[in-house]
């Protein structure tokens, strides 16, 4: 969604270029500033001013009509200072009318815009109304104006589906972290760990989608909801068979992904997370780079999670033994391609490891009081 203050921001830089552009021109065309260019310079710079120093107190609503009436009023100064501009510029009140998304403001911004552009015509003292020509540019108008409603239509759409994938990801992480209390919090500090590691790599010319990454590592372990729940939280060591079937996991993720229609990029990752770069991990026994690149990148943050925090059989490591176990194992289990990079953002990835492992363990504190408080 945009902020006012992004919208601002725009407008108010928008209106400061158009006024750069204006003194350029003018310059070149008459080699001054004409006398009358003063105050639409004003109007240009200075026109957004009262709205920002304002907006602040007031409800989001009122912003945003507020801000269509002062874009119209400033709109309307510029037709009047400098005519030969032409009605053209009215177009950008609509365009931030699309912004916000809703049919009430195209009305509004409409509306005041014939309102202010009528006032124009007959206050100024040059400018006179040929009719003909105002009922074709009306139509141009009114028909832009449709467009651009439709437009922001579409992007409402958009958005919400995007919400809506976004929603069913976060019912699925919630009911993969309910599981298990020793994972909880895991899928969220191994999409962070990774995004981390994924961005240092981007950086360095690796082809890393963020948005991919971002959501086949938060749900890289999404396959263990149709794991028993005797299985995963077993204290102690686990059987051969109970080994065996903690291994489907990464398949049992891939199907849930593919049945809700996620594309490939998202599913392989998910699917091949427990690959070792030496081949001997599983489910395919992919070696080297026939393991995804985001599927290398998850691997290494997952490790680094799983070292990281307590498990019912073993205390956690500080962040830098993980960080050296990481590194033993690099060319056997981890990408040795990746592991330099690895190293070289290990400082954020400490920092971040230890706020996360800090907030998790004040989260458990207050459960766990909660649950005392029942009895
Ligand atoms: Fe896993
Ligand atoms: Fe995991």
């Amino acid at each position: 969604m945009y902020s006012m203050k992004k919208i601002i921001l725009t407008a108010w830089i928008g209106t400061t270029l158009g006024a750069i552009i204006l003194i350029g021109v003018s310059i070149f065309l008459f080699e001054e500033i004409p006398k009358d260019f003063y105050a639409l310079m004003v109007v240009l710079i200075l026109g957004y001013l009262p709205f920002i120093l304002i907006y602040q107190y007031l409800s989001i609503v009122k912003q945003r009509f507020l801000f269509l009436i002062i874009t119209y009023i400033i709109l309307g100064l510029v037709l009047y200072l400098a005519p030969y501009i032409g009605h053209v510029i009215f177009y950008f009140g609509l365009i931030y009318a699309a912004l916000f998304k809703e049919k009430i403001y195209f009305v509004f911004s409409f509306l005041i815009s014939i309102v202010i552009y009528t006032a124009i015509i007959y206050v100024h003292p040059i400018i006179s109304l040929y009719p003909f020509m105002e009922i074709v540019q009306f139509f141009v108008f009114l028909s832009y104006t449709i467009f651009l409603y439709f437009v922001s239509k579409m992007m409402v759409r958009q958005e919400k589906i995007n919400s809506m994938y976004t929603k069913t990801m976060e019912a699925l992480v919630l009911a993969i972290e309910a599981k298990d209390e020793y994972t909880r919090g895991h899928s969220t500090r191994v999409a962070e760990y990774s995004i981390i590691l994924g961005k240092t790599l981007k950086e360095s010319g690796f082809p890393v989608d963020l948005e991919v990454l971002r959501i086949s590592s938060l749900l890289h372990d999404i396959g263990k909801v149709n794991i028993s729940n005797n299985i995963l939280q077993k204290q102690g060591k686990l059987t051969i068979e109970e080994y065996e079937e903690i291994k489907k996991h990464p398949v049992f993720g891939a199907e849930i992904a593919k049945s809700l229609e996620f594309p490939d990029e998202i599913i392989n990752p998910i699917l091949f997370h427990h690959e070792r770069k030496d081949g001997k991990g599983y489910p395919n026994k992919l070696v080297g780079d026939e393991i995804p690149l985001l599927a290398r990148i998850i691997s290494i943050a997952d490790t680094f999670d799983a070292l990281t925090t307590n498990r019912s059989y073993r205390r956690a490591y500080s962040t830098f033994e993980a960080r050296n176990i990481i590194l033993e194992n690099s060319g056997t289990q981890f990408d040795d391609q990746l592991t330099p990079y690895f190293i070289d953002c290990f400082p954020k990835l400490k920092k971040r490891a230890e706020q996360l492992i800090e907030l998790e363990k004040k989260l458990s504190k207050v459960m766990d009081e909660e649950v005392k408080a029942l009895h």
